[in-house]
């Protein structure tokens, strides 16, 4: 059993794919033991309530200093034992010795085409709003492992998204989360429970 942690920080959608997927048995072999949220008020929270998840808050906010924080965060993620920690829309710069610690076993939704429209400040829409700018007729969303990077780790998956003609910000976000991200990210998840994926050489090969 794969036991899962996923950190969010807003409404939770993707957290709730998760969750639509192993209930369906879509994804196997897994449980998600908790959710963290960085903001008391995320809709997410509820979510992981309204399923018997464990959930709790941790803010920086509420700690004096950083390392305190980022000290409980780790405490707290050890403590359930978690064999994949997924960031569902977790908008909080992970300490890097977490990030050490969990090497490949912390993964990522970006919702755009790494290695087009990521790094530092594209997150939220923002990436949507650059896409836009750009004119591209493609964009996407990708899972990938986390590491000391800013959306430089291994990639996971993949999907392409049509950008239309007309699309805001607010609209093209939407379809993104609808056709690439809700999809891909429970079968990335899927195929880490199964054994699936492996990272060779800084690159994922996965198991047909
Ligand atoms: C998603 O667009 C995700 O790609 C980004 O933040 C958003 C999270 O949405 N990192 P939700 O909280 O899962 O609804």
């Amino acid at each position: 059993m794969l036991r899962v942690g996923v950190l969010v920080s807003g409404g939770g959608t993707n957290l709730q794919a998760i969750i639509d997927a192993v209930n369906t048995g879509m994804i196997t072999n897994t449980s998600i033991e908790i959710v963290i949220s960085n903001n008391p008020n995320a809709y997410a929270l509820t979510r992981a309530k309204k399923n018997n998840i464990d959930n709790l808050c941790i803010s920086p906010k509420t700690f004096e200093k950083r390392e305190d924080f980022n000290k409980a965060l780790i405490k707290k993620l050890d403590e359930y034992q978690l064999d994949l920690i997924v960031l569902a829309g977790c908008m909080v710069v992970l300490p890097a010795e977490l990030i050490d610690k969990y090497e490949n076993r912390i993964i990522n939704i970006h919702p755009a085409l790494i290695p087009s429209f990521c790094g530092t400040g594209y997150y939220g829409l923002h990436v949507h709003e650059e896409v836009l700018k750009r004119g591209v007729k493609l964009t996407g969303a990708t899972v990938h492992f986390v590491d000391a990077g800013t959306d430089t780790g291994p990639i996971i998956m993949q999907k392409a998204v049509e950008v239309k003609w007309g699309d805001t910000p607010e609209i093209l976000q939407r379809r993104v989360m609808e056709e690439a991200e809700w999809k891909i990210m429970p079968e990335a998840i899927n195929l880490i429970a199964n054994g699936k994926v492996q990272v060779i050489d800084g690159k994922v090969k996965i198991q047909e």
